[in-house]
């Protein structure tokens, strides 16, 4: 019989290759592609000949009423779960070491068990006393949350399968091992053994299961990077571990909005709800300086108001630095590039730095203009003014471009003591707010009336 071939799999980014190399093609991480043993040795399980069972089939009519969903009373966290805890759903939760997931799901786990779930918090990384410890210090000590420390898959099954709870949360699914995989834990293929399985007791069962998973590198979740496609919902917690907000996004949710934020903050007794984010990432704001423009933005359903600080200084290197935090690197030398080919407003012998304030990351294309307005502001040394908030996108030709959920941005901003907004022309429709907005056509139009140049 034709030997099955052998596949390799990098442990950064999940690729699949045929042979084994020291450089993954798709990441570009070195010594990180590892053989793969498939799953039993023997030969392939196929039945020739043999018939399969007919599967029973549902119209999609059929009126079962959906399950009631649960909230943990946590109300950020039930927001980006898409208004709370899906029975029978599995949910990744990803992070950087240190971040506080940990806290994280067992300040949920405690809120839900208050809720009347009977929550299992199983972890391979802490003994019991020390979770035991955290608790106390969370002031959740009195929670009916039952916790076990456990590595094995097959005994966290046996143990799921006989006690068959409400929620499980396994922390982190890189410390589980399967006994019937050949590789160490942590390992693609461990990983994908154990996910598969406690996704399978999760639809079986109807038990929520939360798997912890650990990212090793900047802004991409490694291994568990694997297991995205086998759960509901696919979380990630982040935020600069210097600072104190952290920032719970949702990547995937079957069962709600996908890019949905909810807002903590870390105190001394665990993660604080953060209701109003526009006001905490704008309560840092200093005076108004050259460089610092707040911009409107929408994340998930809701509108967010941040700070965008951008600093330009002659560069004594040949080739000038780009720095950014919170934003895409490849946004900023588009907005560079349309700046000086639309506008004649060049940025080259400068070094530019651009920074999201607060630790909060912006991916919309309606940050943009706020960021060519910090731009501007930072290289002219012209200070925007303090009341005012600025969005919209740049497309190549340098036109301005309008954006969704305008009126939600403006009410916002509104509602945070601004009076006046620098946005796309957005064709003739009328304004509800009482905001003064500034409708710019194009990209050399907000030069001129903003900063009398260009
Ligand atoms: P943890 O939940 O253990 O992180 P993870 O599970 O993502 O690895 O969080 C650990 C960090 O959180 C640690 O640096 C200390 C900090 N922390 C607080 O600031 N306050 C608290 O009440 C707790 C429990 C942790
Ligand atoms: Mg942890």
């Amino acid at each position: 019989m034709a030997k099955s071939p052998a596949s390799f799999t990098c442990t950064e980014c999940g690729a699949a290759h045929r042979k084994w190399a020291g450089r993954c093609d798709a990441c570009g991480a070195w010594n990180s592609i590892v053989e793969e043993t498939p799953l039993g040795s023997g030969p392939p399980a196929r039945r020739t000949g043999a018939k399969g069972r007919t599967i029973a089939l549902t119209a999609l009519s059929d009126d079962a009423p959906p399950p009631p969903r649960t909230c943990s009373g946590l109300g950020e966290f039930d927001r980006v779960l898409g208004g709370g805890l899906v029975p029978g759903s599995a949910i990744l939760v990803g992070g950087d070491p240190g971040i506080g997931k940990s806290t994280l799901l067992l300040q949920a786990a405690a809120r839900l068990a208050g809720a009347g779930l009977d929550c299992l918090y199983i972890s391979g990384e802490e003994a019991s006393a020390q979770i035991r410890m955290r608790a106390q210090r969370l002031g959740l000590d009195g929670a009916a949350v039952r916790l076990g420390a456990e590595t094995s898959l097959r005994d966290i099954l046996t143990t799921f399968e006989a006690e068959r709870p409400d929620l499980v949360v396994i922390d982190s699914i890189q410390t589980i091992w399967a006994d019937h995989v050949d590789s160490a834990p942590g390992s693609v293929a461990q990983m994908r053994a154990a996910a598969h399985e406690l996704v399978g007791f999760a639809k079986r069962r109807g038990t929520a299961v939360i798997l912890v998973g650990h990212v090793t590198k900047e802004g991409q979740i490694a291994g568990p990077r694997v297991v995205e496609h086998m759960v509901d919902c696919v979380l990630y917690f982040e935020g600069e571990r210097g600072h104190q907000f952290r920032i719970l996004r949702s990547v995937k949710n079957r069962f709600g909005p996908a890019d949905e934020i909810g807002v903590f903050e870390m105190t001394g007794s665990g993660l604080a709800e953060v209701t109003n984010p526009s006001a905490l990432f704008l309560s840092e704001r200093d005076a108004p300086a050259p460089g610092s423009v707040v911009f409107a933005g929408i994340e998930g359903t809701r509108p967010v108001l941040t700070e965008i600080q951008a600093l330009v200084a002659p560069s004594p290197l040949g080739m000038p630095r780009r720095t950014v935090v919170g934003l895409d690197s490849g946004r900023l030398s588009t907005i560079l590039a349309v700046l000086e080919a639309r506008c004649a407003i060049p940025f080259a012998g400068l070094d530019v730095f651009l920074n999201v304030a607060g630790g909060m990351r912006v991916n919309e294309p309606a940050a943009d203009l706020a960021v060519a307005a910090a731009l501007l502001s930072a290289r002219e040394d012209v200070a925007v003014p303090p009341d005012t908030v600025v969005f919209g996108e740049i497309s190549l030709s340098g036109a301005l471009r309008p954006v969704v959920q305008m009126e939600n941005r403006l009410k916002e901003a509104e509602k945070l003591g601004f009076s006046q907004a620098i946005a796309p022309a957005r064709g003739g429709a009328g304004a509800t707010s009482a905001l003064t907005v500034r409708e710019m056509e194009d990209l050399t139009g907000f030069v001129g009336e903003v900063f009398g140049a260009g």
